[in-house]
């Protein structure tokens, strides 16, 4: 401990620059947020510890392309040159039905020699799979860069006739943005299909095939399709309207608008199914195609996403009360950010039937003048037909060259509720599903299901327009995007694929919630407690017995009806002590109590630290014994969670000082703290004895450290005054950038003011690998600092195997203590600051460069939290930068 003193003046310096930074960036913008938008999953659930799953992994890699077909309960699965159906109930049956489509080795020579990557590329990747017929499945792959198609014998599963030439209906790259549907016998894609060619909406049989135009107004510039849907609103409808089939894309921006930094846009268009082109104008071209600007933004951070990156459409009783779900990113891949917005179908129907955008003077104006009648764009209906018009054939030329001039449309499809339902940092989300719930309240809630770009689903429930994601799911061990994802309302199930396997994991897993509180905190739709477990309602018939709180996660649980874990501890004075208190949930905060009262104050001087992992008593003096409980706070209700009786000895045989626990030269030891609940060993094992002979080296080696430290405290000083600067350069930005980071910088203030200091790692999630977590909270301006300074090191409480840790000084064995474990519950592992967070994984936070951690290090850990939380927050901040160019 008295290492700690010796550097204080320096740590007293450290907390003046942070303090005034932080102060600094106060006083700049004084500004309050509305709302938080930023939801960090309540529990983590590891890959491991799924419950329930099921996986496939063939022979092939890929699995992008499934089709689910519920009744029959089939799920076929286009992989790298390889087709299955597997079953729905349990992907992991083993299958018989398999197709082998491999690309010919002639075609894959041809593709090499083209220059294309023989490691990805010159396969045959499965890009289309649907049903055809009654009978027969429709398939398209790249083929190596030679796309092909084939029709498949559904019973058989195998194809029932040649191949057909795919080029103008499958793209030859297997990462092209690509989506397409097959409705009555009619193929409807969009891509970019060849190399050099533009991108196209197509219809390519029956005859003729129609496509977007390309002049004297480019339809479609340089598109990237995610996704496409039939919405058949002709069915009851009262005016004879036609089915139609809506494409989602993002693409380059024509036009001009407020935000002049984007280059890219967001778009919805659509075309009328029955649609057979021009007579003379626009010949074998859509006359309905029409497009829209799909809006999702945060308008009081002005943040702008502006990526689609994919869709789900939740298709209502009837075409009109259809809703679509997007997921957004932003245009720079550097930043990890993810929304979601929700737009009803009344919204995008009213864009389509609004004012025009024109070309005027080589800019995009609304136009403003007479709309032709039959209104461009618009399905063929009974009123046509009563005019004589019968198809798109019998339209007036003045009608297509207005259309053809006239495909977007001057106002933007803006999301339900102006805003997005779900704003993310730190995490790229990449597909989507969606399931309708009814739960006990009555109520029918939207349960989303996100797949991430590294391998992780999420599970989350809006709950009267706030989003509350129920947990966060490890689909694969090895981290990789989800490339495919659908879901089965029959099985209850989710398939994920991804570029090693498939996974099905349930709906939702109730047996996980092992007490009451879990079970009602958790605000799961699907699960209840019924006094014993936590179950599925669904297959609950009599349900009045069940408790479940969605609205508030509080309700119905009797006192202290959670496990309660009792530990006791005997140390010595002076010996720091970590009482650990694990919580299960990332949005519990820990509350202590010694003795019945309220422990506060856990500043420098109070001895005592508390952490998401336990409470930390530094330097333990006599009067700290008595009996700690550790509560889990959540939704306002404690839960008792842990109880220690602690026992400070004074035994003038040992010397407070140096503890095995204190001193520095162990402080890198990898002691790996059990991510679970923590076990009786890791708790109670006494520190091994250690080899003798080693003082001198020991003490050599300390004074090293000692350097070292100081030089690393100047460097962080140095660093700190430079973000001090940069703060202070941040604050003559442009109004626009500074607005933004205004309300940046208090939405970090008020998640502060709400959360405990300590949680500030909150949003991060826990299952970043290193590479990744640096990636998340690092800046361009920032970017060499956080690299070469301090990094997240891969929290799973282990560490890299080529560290051994240094030797130790000789130590005598304390006197068992009769009936009590001798231990402090630290092993030696505190001053390497191994740290938890998010509620499931340990994360060392370690100075680069530094081999032996100080003892003194953990005492500043917070700070450094708070450095690495602010980084976290400016990366948003960032934006503004960019648009100003
Ligand atoms: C699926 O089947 C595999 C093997 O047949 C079995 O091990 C697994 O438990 C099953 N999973 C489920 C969820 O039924
Ligand atoms: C792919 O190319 C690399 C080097 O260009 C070569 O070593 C390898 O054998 C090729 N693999 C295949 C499957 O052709
Ligand atoms: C389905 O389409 C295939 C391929 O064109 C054809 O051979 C088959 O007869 C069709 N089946 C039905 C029931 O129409
Ligand atoms: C449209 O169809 C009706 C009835 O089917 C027919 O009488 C009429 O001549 C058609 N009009 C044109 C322009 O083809
Ligand atoms: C296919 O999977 C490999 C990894 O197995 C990956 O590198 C590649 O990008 C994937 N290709 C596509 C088109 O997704």
């Amino acid at each position: 401990m008295g290492d700690h003193r010796s550097v204080q003046p320096l740590l007293v310096m450290l907390l003046l620059l942070m303090l005034l930074t932080r102060l600094s960036q106060l006083w700049a913008f004084p500004f309050s947020p509305s709302l938080e938008l930023d939801v960090t999953p309540r529990t983590t659930i590891f890959s491991k510890g799924l419950l329930g799953s099921a996986r496939f992994t063939g022979s092939s890699q890929n699995y992008s392309t499934l089709l689910l077909e519920e009744e029959a309960g089939l799920l076929y699965v286009g992989g790298r040159g390889t087709l299955y159906a597997l079953s729905t109930a349990n992907i992991s049956t083993p299958v018989n039905l398999k197709i082998d489509w491999e690309a010919s080795p002639e075609q894959r020579k041809q593709c090499l020699n083209k220059g294309r990557n023989n490691q990805t590329e010159c396969y045959n990747h499965i890009r289309f799979l649907q049903r055809y017929n009654e009978t027969h499945l429709y398939v398209c792959g790249t083929n190596a860069f030679r796309p092909l198609c084939a029709y498949i014998d559904a019973e058989r599963f195998n194809f029932s006739s040649g191949f057909e030439e795919g080029r103008d209906r499958c793209p030859y790259d297997p990462a092209k943005g690509y989506t397409g549907l097959l409705v009555d016998g009619e193929m409807f894609t969009a891509s970019q299909y060849e190399f050099r060619s533009s991108t196209d909406i197509r219809r390519n049989f029956p005859f003729p095939t129609l496509r977007t135009e390309e002049a004297p107004t480019r339809w479609l510039l340089e598109a990237d399709f995610v996704g496409s849907v039939l919405l058949k609103e002709s069915v009851n409808s009262s005016i004879g309207d036609d089915d139609k089939i809506y494409f989602f894309f993002t693409e380059r921006s024509q036009e001009q608008f407020a935000y002049p930094s984007q280059t890219k846009v967001s778009r919805v268009a659509r075309v009328c199914k029955t649609d057979w082109g021009g007579q003379r104008t626009l010949q074998k071209k859509w006359t309905t195609f029409l497009k829209a600007r799909m809006v999702c933004s945060v308008p009081e951070y002005e943040l702008h996403f502006n990526i689609l990156r994919d869709v789900f459409v939740l298709q209502g009783q009837n075409a009109q009360s259809s809703i679509f779900f997007g997921v957004f990113g932003l245009e720079w891949k550097n930043i990890k950010a993810s929304a979601i917005c929700q737009y009803a179908f009344s919204d995008i129907h009213k864009v389509f039937e609004g004012p025009y955008l024109e070309v005027q003077e080589s800019k995009w104006r609304e136009y403003t003048g007479k709309v032709p009648e039959p209104r461009p764009g618009s399905c063929i209906t009974d009123l046509h037909r009563s005019q004589g018009i019968n198809s798109s054939r019998d339209l007036p030329d003045n009608v297509l060259t207005f259309a053809r001039r006239h495909p977007l449309m001057a106002n933007q499809v803006q999301p339900v509720g102006m805003r997005p339902l779900m704003f993310k940092r730190s995490v790229n989300y990449v597909k989507i599903a969606v399931h309708k719930e009814p739960a006990l309240d009555g109520n029918i809630y939207t349960v989303l299901f996100l797949g991430t770009d590294d391998g992780w689903l999420h599970r989350a429930v809006d709950i009267d327009g706030e989003m509350h994601i129920i947990e966060e799911l490890q689909m694969f061990d090895k981290q990789q995007p989800i490339e495919s994802m659908v879901i089965s309302s029959a099985q209850r199930s989710i398939y994920v694929g991804s570029h090693s396997g498939l996974v099905q994991v349930p709906m939702s897993t109730c047996q996980r919630y092992t007490s009451c509180y879990n079970c009602v905190f958790a605000r799961d739709p699907f699960c209840g407690w019924d006094g014993r477990v936590c179950v599925e309602i669904s297959l609950r018939a009599q349900r009045s017995n069940l408790t479940q709180d969605i609205r508030r996660g509080i309700r119905g649980c009797k006192e202290n009806s959670g496990n309660v874990i009792h530990r006791r501890r005997a140390v010595m004075s002076g010996d720091d002590v970590l009482l650990q208190c694990e919580l299960r949930s990332n949005l519990a905060t820990p509350r202590w109590t010694l003795n019945g009262k309220e422990l506060q104050g856990y500043g420098l001087n109070s001895g005592y630290r508390i952490g998401t992992d336990g409470l930390l008593i530094i330097g333990a003096r006599t009067q700290q014994s008595g009996l700690y409980r550790c509560f889990a706070v959540e939704n306002s209700v404690s839960v008792l969670v842990y109880l220690y009786t602690v026992k400070v000895h004074t035994d003038p045989y040992f010397p407070a000082e140096p503890t095995v626990t204190t001193n520095p030269t162990m402080s890198s030891s990898p002691t790996v703290f059990s991510t679970s609940s923590p076990t009786e060993e890791s708790l109670s094992s006494p520190p091994a004895p250690l080899p003798p002979g080693a003082e001198f080296q020991t003490y050599r080696h300390m004074e090293a450290v000692y350097i070292s430290l100081v030089a690393i405290l100047g460097g962080l000083c140095l660093v700190l005054t430079v973000v001090l600067l940069y703060v202070s350069f941040c604050t003559r930005r442009a109004a626009q950038s500074r607005k933004f980071s205004q309300q940046g910088l208090q939405v970090l203030g008020a998640s502060e003011r709400k959360r405990s200091s300590h949680f500030e790692l909150k949003t991060i999630s826990s299952h970043y690998n290193g590479r990744q977590g640096r990636r998340s909270i690092s800046v361009p301006t920032f970017g060499d600092i956080s690299d070469s300074f301090f990094q997240i090191v891969p929290g799973d409480g282990q560490m890299s195997p080529d560290k051994t840790p240094p030797p130790a000084p000789p130590l005598p064995m304390p006197p068992p203590l009769p009936n009590m474990d001798y231990a402090n519950g630290l092993s030696a592992t505190l001053p390497s600051v191994l740290r938890k967070m998010n509620g499931n994984s340990y994360v060392l936070l370690r100075q680069a460069d530094a081999e032996g951690m100080s003892p003194l290090y953990h005492s500043f850990t917070e700070e450094l939290n708070r450095i690495l939380e602010k980084r976290k927050h400016t990366q948003l901040d960032l934006q503004p930068d960019e648009s100003s160019i």
